[in-house]
């Protein structure tokens, strides 16, 4: 029997530098797309594909998250008294829908060192990592294409999408060869190698990593035994490639758009594309974009 995935870790102890001042006090995890915070967004993805138990690496200064998903007494109180009903519901709903615990990353050591740092909370079972700067707007939640993929082959998943050359050396990239599936799906690769951060000569495809992963256990040795990577931090692509040498990995080019919204022109495009989806705004904001002169 293969595992469940129940579990979805955020790493979200980075220092978001690359969208200071408005990071300066503030975590990057919090800057609202039309009205929601981003890891609200990467919450309910894990939500809608089946994962309720939410595990978040913070760092200093993110205190706002974890207020974020709590009960605010003062704030329900409030509402409840001025009978704004539609308001109330939609800040319960934030923290009535899953079960949150945190764990501290004392230092941003890189993306590898924060997954390690959830080991405990993680424990002994397959587990999903959503890196909640790629929001990705698609019909089935990206993390459950992924453990859907997981569920039929039990080993662990990575998210693809194809990349121009010049922007590859942004991503981790991997080597891999298509997997014809029972299911005809002509987006499953099998992993050959991967590598965190090439030049453009160097990197193996234009198939790069987003920030969704189904993971299973293994993955916490791997990462225990490598040494720093690219930029000096212990990077996730390299556990996963250390653990290659003994796991089959599969990646999944996902069906659905991703916004890079930890870049500042990802983050315009996806606030623009949102709000247009939006049922209240959208009609309004669609006139006004029309009107400007560009
Ligand atoms: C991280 C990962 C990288 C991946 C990317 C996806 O990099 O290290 O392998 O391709 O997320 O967004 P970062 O964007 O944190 O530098």
């Amino acid at each position: 029997m293969i595992a469940k995935v129940r579990k979805a870790v955020f790493p979200a102890a980075g220092l978001g530098t690359r969208f200071l001042p408005a990071t300066k006090a503030q975590p990057k995890e919090m800057l609202p797309l039309v009205d929601k915070p981003l890891i609200q967004y990467g919450v309910e993805e894990a939500m809608q594909s089946g994962v309720q138990n939410i595990i978040i690496v913070t760092g200093r200064g993110k205190s706002a998250i974890e207020d974020h998903f709590d009960v605010s007494f003062e704030l329900e109180h409030l509402l409840e008294t001025r009978s704004k009903k539609d308001l109330l519901a939609t800040v319960r709903a934030v923290s009535d829908m899953i079960d949150v615990s945190y764990v501290r990353q004392k230092e941003a050591l890189g993306l590898g060192h924060a997954v390690l740092r959830a080991r405990e909370l993680v424990n002994d079972e397959p587990f999903s990592v959503i890196l909640s700067d790629d929001v990705i707007d698609s019909e089935v939640p990206c993390l459950r294409q992924l453990i859907d993929v997981y569920e039929f082959y039990g080993a662990p998943v990575v998210a693809l999408m194809e990349v121009p050359t010049e922007n590859i050396s942004a991503y981790g990239v991997v080597d891999a060869e298509p997997v014809a599936h029972a299911g005809g799906r002509d987006r499953l690769y099998r992993v050959r190698n991967m590598v965190e951060k090439p030049k453009a000569s160097d990197a193996p495809s234009n198939l790069a990593i987003i920030g969704r992963y189904v993971l299973t256990p293994e993955v916490f040795r791997s990462l225990d035994a490598i040494e720093p990577g690219s930029g000096g931090e212990i990077q996730l692509t390299d556990g996963l490639k250390h653990l290659l040498r003994s796991r089959p990995i599969y990646g999944y080019r996902f069906e659905g758009t991703r916004y890079d919204a930890g870049d500042k022109l990802g983050f315009l495009k996806a606030t623009v594309e949102f709000a247009l989806k939006r049922h209240d705004l959208g009609e309004e904001f669609r006139c006004y974009l029309q009107g400007l002169k560009l």
